[in-house]
């Protein structure tokens, strides 16, 4: 496509609209190794690169939008949470960020668990060889069929997410002749610093039992009775994108008190204490995010310092980091298609893709990061808006960020940190097909996950 000539849009600090963004960069070509992948880099024609290739031959051979996830560092952060914890703990990668066959073979390589929460993400995990005792399983509303299959391949841990599910789970795994190993999840009234949609220990939502008024102790005396569950441990999930490592510290307070009553009541130290996911990531250069070794020293501190004041042996400790994995190592490509300049307010760059590649931004008002990808460019600032090819016009990817003034129709542009959560939540709006997922290592590009094609979409369509 050639580059069209456009009227200059908003570019200088005095006349730029409220948002959410700071001044613009100095230097608009750079890359902040916070939000993008290890291996992404420019070549000396200043042609972004991930793995040894450059994007334009990516865009070529696998075509936009698409994404482009970088294997090593994949691996290396998956690496990174299992060096962290060490042999006295269990790191569970969480499936919902974002799972394929090859991610849960670098997984079991790697020596991490896995965190299933559907019938479709266990059918993933076991066909491609993850040991079923090294799943765990979770839901609010797991169905009967998927609880059967669970127990059936004999996975590692159910978590148990109500009263009702205690007595089905207990009943099926005593029908199929076995002592299902469980975790019972609780909300201990924790209030994460992070959108309300992704934020899970309060009590007023659908997930967990409540420690408050006795409920959680309530289902732990329950489960107790039941021949068909071994009762393992306690599970609390605070929240997503979280930084702050406060609300852990008061989850942990809170679980370790439960452990110590379950302990004066039954006589029964359980040996486990699940602490979620839920760590943070850096989805642009504000963005602070700790090391695993940091989190994990600060975790095991919290729950050691705890149950030492409970007198109670430490439990091992199990997490569940999926976003913090997989985020930063993916990035989006997207070719322009149109650019609006609106005077005084932003300039409009619609891409090929949209809000069916990431409904983040539309769902959470997340905020992104952008950069020109195909090419360097000196031209000035401009700030800008990303958007879809949806017929919504809350279909923003990125809501304000700054690209050269010079971009045009035909220019690759590059969204980092979208490793988790845009392709799992991919949706097929305006019977848009879903991109593809490229595994890149090594200079060699491999499909990981095809891109859609209308042929699937209509075989789905048997009217
Ligand atoms: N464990 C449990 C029980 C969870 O519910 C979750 C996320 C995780 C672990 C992993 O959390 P992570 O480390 O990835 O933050 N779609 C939202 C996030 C929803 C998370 C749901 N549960 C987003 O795009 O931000």
């Amino acid at each position: 496509m050639s580059r069209s000539a456009h009227p200059a849009g908003p570019r200088h600090a005095d006349v730029l609209p409220e948002g959410h963004y700071s001044a613009p960069p100095t230097d608009l070509n750079a890359l902040d190794a916070k939000v993008w992948a290890e291996t992404v880099t420019r070549d000396t024609d200043g042609v972004l690169t991930v793995g040894g290739i450059d994007v334009k031959r990516l865009a070529e051979e696998f075509g936009t939008p698409a994404y482009f996830l970088d294997e090593d560092d994949f691996r290396a952060r998956a690496r990174s949470w299992r060096t962290a914890f060490g042999d006295d703990a269990d790191v569970f990668y969480a499936g919902k960020a974002f799972l394929s066959r090859a991610v849960v073979r670098w997984l079991h390589e790697e020596g991490l668990n896995l965190d299933v929460c559907s019938g479709g993400e266990l059918a993933t995990a076991l066909s491609a060889g993850m040991p079923a005792e090294r799943i765990a399983f979770h839901g609010n509303n797991k169905s009967t069929d998927e609880i059967r299959r669970a127990v059936e391949a004999g996975v590692g841990r159910i978590v148990l997410d109500s009263f009702q599910e205690i007595v089905r789970v207990a009943h099926i795994a005593q029908e199929l002749g076995t002592r299902q190993r469980v975790q019972i999840r609780i909300t201990v009234g924790v209030e994460a610093h992070t959108h309300e949609f992704i934020a899970t220990a309060h009590e007023d939502q659908k997930f967990g039992i409540p420690l408050a008024g006795g409920q959680a102790a309530e289902a732990v005396r329950r489960a107790l009775t039941l021949d068909g569950l071994e009762l393992i441990g306690i599970h609390s999930h605070i929240g997503s994108q979280i930084f702050d490592m406060s609300g852990f510290e008061v989850a942990a307070h809170r679980v370790v008190g439960l452990l110590r009553d379950i302990r004066d009541e039954h006589g029964v130290e359980l040996p486990e204490i699940d602490l979620g996911g839920g760590l943070g990531i850096a989805y642009t250069s504000d963005d602070d995010p700790r090391e695993p070794h940091e989190i994990a020293k600060a975790l095991t501190e919290i729950v050691t310092r705890e149950c030492d004041a409970a007198r109670l042996a430490t439990p091992r400790i199990s997490v569940e980091p999926g976003r913090a994995i997989v985020g930063p190592t993916a990035f989006t490509l997207y070719e322009v298609g149109t650019v609006k300049p609106l005077d005084g307010l932003r300039t409009y760059v619609s891409v090929d893709g949209g809000m069916s590649d990431n409904i983040r931004t539309a769902l959470y008002d997340a905020e992104y990061s952008v950069a020109l990808a195909s090419r360097v460019s000196e031209a000035e600032p401009m700030l800008c808006r990303v958007v879809g090819k949806h017929c919504e016009s809350g279909d923003i990817v990125v809501k304000d960020a700054f690209l050269p003034g010079d971009l045009a129709p035909g220019d690759l542009i590059a969204v980092p940190a979208t490793g988790a959560y845009c392709r799992s939540m991919a949706s097929n709006y305006n019977h848009v097909l879903r991109p593809p997922v490229v595994a890149v290592r090594d200079g060699e590009a491999r499909v990981i996950i095809r891109r859609e094609t209308e042929e699937d979409l209509l075989r789905l369509d048997v009217g």
